[in-house]
């Protein structure tokens, strides 16, 4: 994902922010540049391609500067080409900006800076900071920040350099910012990896915060300029670790980074005035009158989620099926069937042939996939990207909520199209996604009784995941997990289908999550509890925040925000990710590389 450096000091600018990106390369990128105050003028480099490319053009162009600021971008909105790199700066080029996140009201404000005469260089969400910033300055870098992001919201790691002015101007919501304290300089980045040759002196930015960064200090305030105070913490990482930001752990490092990549999957694709997704697809929506879903493993669970969206938003049939069954069984496809394939990596042999094979009968192809560039991406018609940024654990984590986030955008995107999906529930549905990286920030607070429960029940040789409808796959995909990384042999099943079976497993042995989220079903899924309680089973249940039956019918309780009951599963991994991740971590299990597993699978 995108990078982000600043400097202020008195070395050379550029030096630093290159070998700043460079240390970040590893959340992957495709375009860079930077932007260094020269003699009292800011100059701009910048490039698509990877750093080396950018260095190249430095040597030519050299920029001695003591200020500057530098970014390594991952392209969301336009092409990774050069004019879509950051840094980007205002017309009279006198400030640059630098942007991760997603700006979401941009397309209104870029309206209105068009009305009043502003010319784009970019595609992108982030140069309307650019344009908005230079409207509102006045002398003072600081404050004009502050009024333009009274103006745009969403989410943004920011950081601002004016010609004039001998601080850069930071600000962050969802998207991390750190700053680096040194003595006579001072730095900013996204990640502490980009600071640890200087620094290790840290203060981590949290929401909402601002920050104006000179060579002799660093003031902190908030959104409304009142002074806050942070924490300045000495980071004792080793590369590798900070690599980690700081987790002993990828998949920990990725369960945290959910809120923002829930920002990243669904900012700006939301048109809140006519409730409905813009996903800029050529697809056409209406045209399709059934789906197929094909996927493997986690991405399988996301697209049967994605059933019961679809069917509830859009009411069109959908068939999931895991693609390697799906490429060898015949399956009836036609020109009217839009075939969606979801991957992470976009090189799952199985998810790859089974596309190919709905092509081959004629159906419209959609990619929902995390890695640019890959090999589906360059074989399905259109691909709606999740990006979730490079995910380095092998057990799929934050991918995962990020597809189930990607399907409900292609819910509302045929419902509207079709005209099923009406005003109001429309409305209400895409306030509620909206919510959802807050929302998932709440669930991570259950930490610590998630990592009690783990701790209780980790010498448990088995565990039952239990859900219904739409958090029937939530259940599989809890039980996945914890077989990934710890594995304890875990079965799932629909909550209303253990009396066919699996309650011959019952005994005061095994423990059984039970997802009781609130729900249409909920009563029902409390009576599947009830004939566990009856035969010693325990019951662990993932219950809605304020739902106070909950204890009387479990031994644990882990509680989840409330939401829309379609958004649940997102909500809900969450903690089924931690309680897996706990476990393994209990039992010294290799949490980032199980055995016999891996990231990309791409052979039969
Ligand atoms: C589960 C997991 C695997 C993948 C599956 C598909 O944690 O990681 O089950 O979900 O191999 O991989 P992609 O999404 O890359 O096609």
């Amino acid at each position: 994902m995108c990078g982000i450096v600043g400097y202020v000091g008195f070395r050379e600018a550029a030096g630093v922010l290159l070998e700043g990106l460079r240390r970040l390369e590893y959340r992957g990128y495709d375009s860079a540049g930077v932007a260094v105050k020269v003699n009292g003028r800011l100059e701009v480099v910048k490039k698509a391609g990877k750093l080396q490319v950018l260095a190249e053009s430095l040597k030519e162009r050299a920029l001695p500067g003591t200020l500057g600021v530098g970014h390594t971008r991952w392209a969301t909105h336009g092409a990774p080409n050069d004019p879509n790199a950051h840094p980007h700066s205002s017309e009279d080029g006198r400030l640059a900006v630098i942007h991760n996140g997603i700006i979401e009201n941009y397309l209104p404000l870029k309206e209105g800076l068009l009305q009043r005469g502003h010319v784009f260089a970019s595609e992108t969400d982030s140069e309307v900071l650019a344009h908005l910033i230079e409207e509102k300055y006045q002398g003072n870098l600081y404050q004009a920040v502050r009024l333009a992001l009274q103006e745009a919201h969403g989410a943004y790691g920011l950081v601002v350099a004016h010609q004039d002015s001998e601080e850069i101007v930071v600000a962050r919501t969802v998207s991390p910012l750190v700053i680096g304290l040194g003595e006579g300089e001072n730095f900013v980045a996204s990640d502490v990896p980009a600071l640890l040759p200087y620094t290790r002196r840290v203060i981590f930015l949290h929401d909402g915060d601002m920050a104006a960064i000179g060579k002799e200090g660093v003031r902190l305030t908030d959104l409304k300029g009142n002074p806050v105070q942070r924490e300045v913490v000495e980071v004792d990482w080793s590369l590798e670790d900070s690599e980690k930001g700081g987790y002993p752990h990828y998949m920990l490092k990725e369960i945290y980074e959910q809120p923002w990549v829930l920002e990243n999957t669904l900012g700006g694709r939301l048109r809140e005035e006519s409730a409905t997704a813009e996903l800029g697809l050529k697809l056409d929506p209406a045209r399709y009158d059934k789906v197929h879903v094909i996927a493997c493993g986690s991405a399988y669970y996301a697209g049967w989620v994605g059933k019961y969206l679809i069917e509830a938003l859009a009411r069109v049939p959908v068939e999931v099926e895991v693609a390697s069954e799906y490429r060898y069984r015949d399956p009836v496809a036609d020109q009217k069937t839009l075939a969606i394939v979801i991957s992470q990596s976009g090189e799952t042999i199985d998810s790859l042939e089974a596309i190919r094979e709905a092509a081959r009968k004629g159906a419209g192809t959609l990619g929902i996939i995390n890695a640019k560039g890959s090999s589906i991406t360059r074989e399905v018609d259109d691909t709606l990207y999740i990006h979730a940024g490079p995910e380095i654990g092998v057990a799929s984590t934050k991918a995962y909520t990020a597809m189930i986030a990607a399907m409900s955008l292609v819910a509302v995107w045929m419902g509207r199209a079709k005209g099923r999906l009406q005003d109001q529930p429309a409305a209400e549905f895409t306030a509620e996604l909206r919510k959802l990286p807050r929302l998932v920030e709440e669930a991570l607070e259950e930490r610590p009784e998630i990592a009690r429960i783990a701790l209780k029940y980790h010498q448990a040789s088995d565990y039952l995941f239990l859900g219904r409808h739409i958090q029937a796959p939530t259940a599989y995909e809890g039980a996945l997990k914890l077989k990934e990384i710890s594995y304890i042999h875990a079965e799932a099943y629909p909550a209303g289908e253990m009396k066919h079976g699996p309650i011959a497993l019952i005994d005061e042995h095994l423990p059984v999550v039970v997802l009781t989220t609130e729900s249409p079903l909920y009563e029902k899924t409390v009576s599947n509890i009830q004939e566990v309680r009856a035969r010693g089973g325990r019951v662990i249940a993932l219950a809605t925040k304020g739902d106070s039956e909950a204890k009387k019918f479990a031994q644990d309780v882990i509680y989840v925000p409330r939401t829309h009951h379609l958004l649940a599963p997102i909500v809900s991994a969450v903690p089924l990710q931690l309680l897996a991740y706990e476990t393994a971590v209990c039992l010294g299990r290799d949490v980032d590389q199980p055995r016999n597993l891996a990231k990309s699978v791409t052979v039969e």
